[in-house]
């Protein structure tokens, strides 16, 4: 065997160690980095070692731009995991297609994107708005106030969750977006707004480091979480761990993973999490995504043997995984991913309490135009466990 044939494979990673989703990121690169090491470990791909090559874009989007273009061109990279806010993701998607390589994207998203260059392997709407809406407006009542950062991502998650809030007649009490590098004094404007309307839930897609400030300003003006809690699709044990357990407990996200899951596949990933980081890191939807995302990649790349994006496009689709949160499966039409949805409120100790979840997994639907409560589609299929050698 040449030198050659034993290089190691380049593997890009592209999340942001700062700016303002920097604590997110950073949950998804360990994620990348722990699953890298594990397949490094049991032999790499068919002997070959996974190398990361990291790059800080600082939550700026043209920089995931101009970033994923070195790694490609300078690098030679021609696989890329990454990216967290979908602005992050557009960005860089024309250079991918340009360059023909692959970018593996590991965050929940608004849905109605398709690159032949990209696999999603993060929640689609029908995976986490439409369930949430679901839970909410049946336990808690329609009267919302919606909230969310100044970015695509928000503005399409609320065209959807309105959608579904008007379809059981309920209300909409405000729409608000506050610019990502907003202050304190922004959040507690909002919430003061909000404890003056008195909704029966707040829906909420703000992102990075705002979290913090919502869930703390929400407190300051002496709002119950338990008669109108915050539900959020972007609140995670990451940033619960940021703002403080006190502050979080009582609130409600919907998502495919939570560190709380109670199956041998998950204890087992997080044990080797915890002694590989250290003994007080969180698990989030995000970090599992990032993690299976690279175990279904080695798989490809094992049976493709090569990291050519054209083989491993033609050999993602298709395949299944036993992962954190339960078996999964990349579809073989729309580069997305079976995942299942589930429920989770907020305890004291940081963790989320599952109260729903689905009964299999939930084939993404990144194209569904009107999402409806009366056609949330769940399809029979593995329940969450199972074990990877
Ligand atoms: C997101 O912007 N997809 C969280």
């Amino acid at each position: 065997m040449t030198a050659l044939h034993n290089a190691p494979i380049k593997i890009g990673v592209l999340f942001s160690s700062s700016g303002l989703t920097a604590p997110i990121e950073q949950s998804q690169q360990r994620a990348t980095i722990l699953a890298a090491e594990e397949i490094n470990a049991a032999g790499g791909i068919n002997g070959r070692q996974l190398e990361l090559i990291f790059r800080d874009p600082a939550s700026i989007p043209n920089r995931y731009a101009t970033m994923i273009e070195q790694l490609i061109v300078e690098e030679q990279v021609r696989v890329v995991v990454g990216c967290y806010m979908s602005s992050t993701r557009k960005a860089v998607i024309p250079i991918v297609e340009r360059h023909n390589a692959l970018l593996l994207y590991p965050t929940f998203y608004e849905g109605f994107e398709y690159s032949r260059n990209v696999i999603y392997t993060g929640a689609t709407p029908n995976q986490n708005s439409v369930p949430l809406a679901s839970y909410m407006l049946s336990n808690f009542g329609s009267r919302v106030f919606m909230v969310g950062s100044d970015y695509v991502y928000p503005y399409e998650s609320n065209r959807i969750m309105s959608d579904l809030v008007f379809e059981q007649r309920g209300e909409k009490l405000g729409e608000v977006y506050i610019p990502l590098d907003a202050g304190w004094e922004s959040y507690l404007h909002v919430a003061q707004k909000i404890a003056a309307l008195q909704p029966d839930f707040i829906f909420s897609t703000v992102v990075g480091t705002g979290i913090s400030h919502l869930y703390r300003a929400f407190a300051e003006v002496g709002m119950n979480p338990y008669e109108t809690p915050i539900a959020s699709l972007s609140t995670s044990e990451t940033e619960v761990a940021a703002m403080g357990a006190d502050i979080g407990e009582g609130h409600i996200t919907a998502a495919t993973y939570f560190q709380s899951i109670d199956s041998p596949l998950n204890r087992k990933v997080i044990a080797n999490y915890q002694r590989r980081f250290g003994d007080t890191m969180q698990t989030d939807t995000c970090w599992e995504a990032a993690y299976f995302q690279m175990h279904l990649l080695a798989s490809a790349m094992t049976i493709t043997g090569s990291d050519d994006p054209n083989a491993l496009l033609n050999t993602l689709p298709g395949l299944e995984i036993d992962a954190p949160q339960g078996r999964v499966r990349i579809d073989e039409h729309n580069h997305h991913t079976y995942l299942h949805p589930r429920i989770g409120r907020l305890n004291k100790s940081g963790q989320f309490d599952i109260v729903s979840e689905s009964a299999g997994w939930t084939p993404a639907a990144p194209f569904q135009i009107s999402h409806t409560l009366i056609d949330a589609e769940t399809v029979s299929g593995p329940a969450q466990g199972g074990a990877r050698g």
